[in-house]
């Protein structure tokens, strides 16, 4: 009763916050935490040696545009060939040659797409008046527009088979967001391990069949999926070894689609990958990698933010009607959402020497949790920040898509997606409710600080224009 009564702010300086994120609770609804988190912008993790919150928007930012002093590459010495993990050096070259597929010439090759897309979908689900907005709408809208951007089939099959390679890849990687899950242990544990790396096993030998021999090496630059190192975030491996397989097969889908690009140009986005890499400014693992950093950073981000807008009308049903009365605040309505429903809501660095952050001693090699979540809603930086204010003058300052050397390569199409889809939605839209019976489901098991939807059921009324 008495800890019930106690005022948030009384934590002392040194004691680790009540914020863990792996509990179930901070999973379900990080944000209650937040403005506690903000007060103390630095603070060790309880239960998670070696980790700290990093939260108020200043120091947030200020740790982003500083990547020499704090490393995206957690483990001391280990290069992880992953664009957001990369040193500024290499990350300069790759992500120069990556950037190809994101110019204005090509949002503009891809906007034709994305209309047709989001015209399709949107069909589907007014046609369907009632079901999951997430699988009807939010989520093939992305899918489709990643598939593009490779040059990957985009039947329905294709698209399904691109959601279980993206599905794969965030539940692998190493817990972007934090320190992941402890290794599950036990004989059976171990036997479905060594059957996961046994039926990766084929799809790597062909990968590297087909990579000329000077590339092979940089395939096996990761670190060990099975180790754990106290203090350092852990990979999915231990829990899913079975979806280990699909990261390679999506490779090989990848590296067989650019080798026919090589041999016939199409004149698609992805050629605008072959004169970086015929310079010699970019190698095949290095594109492989870049898609599957694409597929994670790209697909389940845009489309929890297009699940967010939907979940808004339903709540604040006012913001439909305003959009509809003027269809030209829809781009503040998006980074409104950006700011409070940040999609990532947290990511990761490492010290690379002992320093003083927010007054707060760190030492060399400690894990930083960013929290982009908690700075998009620090009340120093934006005014009333719990409150949805589409006409915030100031919201395009959230920190959803990062800042500095990593800040998101793929922000201004990831806007225009969300922009095309809601100026077709918006002015087709009578309603939209939540069902009493069948309330929506948040992401809950990926350990990288995804706020979003697994489910988002909804009924939605249709709008008769005369
Ligand atoms: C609303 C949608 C999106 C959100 C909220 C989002 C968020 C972010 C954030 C926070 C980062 C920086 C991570 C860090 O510094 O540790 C990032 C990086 C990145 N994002 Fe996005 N993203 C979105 C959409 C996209 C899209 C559509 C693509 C590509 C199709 C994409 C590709 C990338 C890539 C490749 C990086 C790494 C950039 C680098 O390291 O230079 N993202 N994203």
């Amino acid at each position: 009763m008495q800890a019930q009564l106690r005022p948030e702010s009384t934590a002392t300086k040194d004691a680790p916050a009540a914020f863990d994120p792996l509990s179930m609770e901070v999973r379900r609804c990080p944000h209650p935490h937040y403005a506690e988190l903000n007060r103390r912008p630095v603070q060790p993790v309880a239960g998670h040696p070696n980790f700290y919150l990093v939260s108020g928007h200043d120091t947030v930012s200020e740790v982003l545009m500083d990547p020499e002093t704090y490393d995206g590459q957690p483990f001391p010495g280990q290069d992880v060939p992953i664009m957001s993990a990369m040193r500024p050096e290499p990350h300069k070259r790759l992500r120069g040659a990556i950037q190809a597929l994101f110019t204005n010439q090509a949002l503009s090759q891809l906007t034709p797409h994305i209309e047709t897309q989001v015209r399709r979908r949107t069909d589907a689900l007014l046609a369907a008046g009632q079901g999951d907005a997430m699988a009807l709408w939010a989520n093939p809208i992305p899918l489709s527009v990643i598939a593009r951007l490779f040059g990957f089939p985009e039947g329905e099959a294709d698209l399904a088979r691109l959601h279980r390679y993206g599905d794969a890849a965030i539940r692998l990687v190493i817990p972007l967001g934090g320190p992941g899950l402890p290794a599950p242990r036990g004989l059976a544990v171990r036997w479905r391990q060594l059957r996961g790396l046994l039926a990766a096993l084929p799809p790597v030998l062909r990968l590297m069949r087909r990579l000329p021999a000077h590339e092979r090496k940089a395939l096996f630059n990761f670190p060990n999926p099975m180790a754990e190192l106290a203090g350092y975030p852990r990979t999915g491996f231990p829990h899913h070894p079975e979806l280990a397989r699909l990261i390679i097969e999506f490779q090989l889908e990848v590296l067989g689609i650019f080798r026919a690009h090589l041999d016939r140009p199409r004149n698609e986005v992805v050629d605008a990958l072959l004169p970086p890499y015929r310079r010699g400014e970019l190698s095949l693992v290095e594109i492989l990698s870049s898609a599957l950093q694409i597929l994670v950073a790209g697909y389940e981000t845009t489309a929890n933010t297009l699940g967010a807008a939907l979940h808004r009308f339903a709540l604040e049903p006012e913001r439909l009607r305003e959009l509809q009365a003027a269809p030209e605040k829809i781009e503040g309505f998006i980074e409104e959402l950006l700011r409070i429903d940040a999609p990532l809501q947290r990511t990761l660095r490492r010290t690379t020497r002992a320093l003083t952050l927010a007054g707060v001693a760190l030492p060399e090699n400690a894990q930083l949790i960013l929290m982009l979540g908690a700075a998009n809603l620090d009340a120093a930086r934006f005014d009333c920040p719990e409150r949805f204010d589409p006409i915030r003058t100031n919201a395009r300052r959230h920190l959803a898509f990062g800042r500095g050397i990593h800040m998101c390569i793929g922000a201004q199409l990831a806007r225009l997606e969300a922009r095309l889809a809601l100026a077709e939605l918006v002015p087709r839209l009578q309603a939209v409710e939540l069902l009493a019976d069948d309330p929506p489901q948040r992401v809950i098991d990926k350990d990288i600080g995804m706020w979003g939807y697994t489910r988002l059921p909804l009924r939605l009324i249709e709008r008769r224009l005369p």
